[in-house]
C-alpha cells in the first residue's frame, strides 16, 4: 500500500457538477474537499476581509485574483486533515494557478494524480445554474434533479436554502465567457501532463459517480 497522498483536480465549466461529484468521491476515498468557491463563501459569511474582496469578483462573476486565492489553498493544504490527500473543486481556475499548484505539492511530496474533466453544454450547465438551491453547509441541491426532501430545507439540520448571488442569468453568461477564456487552457495544460480524464457530465447524478470512480480506481494508486 503506498502512503502517498493523492490529488484530485475537478475540471469543467461553472454548473457541470464539480462540487457535487466533489463531495461524493472525497467522502467515498475518505479525502478531504477543498472547494475555493465555498471557501470564498465562508469567508463572506464571516465578514472577513478576504470575504469581502473575493465577493467583489465573484458577483461580477470574475476570477478572485490569483495571490490571494492560492494563498488560501495553500493555507488550506498545510492543516493536518489534508495529510492524505484532497480533492481540489474549482481551483486550479488558471494556468498561473495550475503552476502554483505543482510548485506547492512539489514541496510536500506530492503531484496531481488525476484531473477528471466533466463536460455539458451549454444549455444543460444554464439550466442546472438557475435550478440550484444550496445549505450554507454547502450541500447543493438541485429544483428537479436533486430535490430536498423538503421544499427548500436542508435534509441534514433542516437551514433553509437560499439561490447564489452568481447564478444570476447575467453572471453566469459571464462566468461561462470567463472559463473559457481563462479555465479552458488547463484541460490542453493537464492533457500534456497525462493526467486528464473526460467524463459525461450529461448523465444522471450517480453515472457519473460511476464513471469517477472508474477513472480513480484504473489510474490513481492509494
Ligand atoms: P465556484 O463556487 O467554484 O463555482 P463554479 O466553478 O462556477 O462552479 P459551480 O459551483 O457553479 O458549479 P459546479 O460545477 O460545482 O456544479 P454543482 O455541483 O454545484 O466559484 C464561484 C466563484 O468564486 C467564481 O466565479 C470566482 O469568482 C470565484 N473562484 C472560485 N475559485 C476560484 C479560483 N480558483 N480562482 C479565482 N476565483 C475563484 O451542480 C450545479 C447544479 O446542477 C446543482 O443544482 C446540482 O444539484 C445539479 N447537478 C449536478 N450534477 C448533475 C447531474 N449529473 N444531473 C443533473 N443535475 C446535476
Amino acid at each position: 500500500m503506498n502512503e502517498q497522498a493523492v490529488y484530485i483536480v475537478m475540471l469543467g465549466p461553472p454548473g457541470v457538477g464539480k462540487g457535487t461529484q466533489a463531495k461524493i468521491i472525497a467522502g467515498k476515498l475518505g479525502l478531504i474537499h477543498v472547494s475555493t468557491g465555498d471557501l470564498f463563501r465562508e469567508n463572506l459569511d464571516n465578514e472577513t476581509d478576504l470575504g469581502k474582496l473575493a465577493a467583489s469578483y465573484m458577483n461580477k462573476g470574475e476570477l478572485v485574483p490569483d495571490d490571494v486565492t492560492i494563498a488560501m489553498v495553500e493555507e488550506r493544504l498545510s492543516r493536518e486533515d489534508s495529510a492524505r490527500g484532497a480533492v481540489l473543486d474549482g481551483f486550479p481556475r488558471t494556468p498561473f494557478q495550475a503552476e502554483a499548484l505543482n510548485e506547492l505539492l512539489s514541496h510536500i511530496g506530492g503531484k496531481v494524480n488525476l484531473v477528471p474533466f466533466i463536460q455539458a453544454p451549454n444549455e444543460m450547465i444554464v439550466e442546472r445554474l438557475s435550478g440550484r438551491w444550496m445549505s450554507k453547509s454547502g450541500r447543493v441541491y438541485h429544483a428537479l434533479h436533486n430535490p430536498p426532501k423538503v421544499k427548500w430545507l436542508d435534509d441534514v439540520d433542516g437551514t433553509e436554502l437560499y439561490q447564489r448571488e452568481d447564478d444570476k442569468p447575467e453572471t453566469v453568461a459571464r462566468r461561462i465567457e470567463v472559463y473559457y477564456q481563462q479555465t479552458s487552457p488547463l484541460i490542453d495544460y493537464y492533457q500534456k501532463e497525462g493526467s486528464l480524464v473526460e467524463i459525461d457530465g450529461t448523465q444522471e447524478i450517480e453515472a457519473v459517480t460511476q464513471d469517477l470512480m472508474e477513472a480513480v480506481e484504473k489510474y490513481v494508486r492509494f
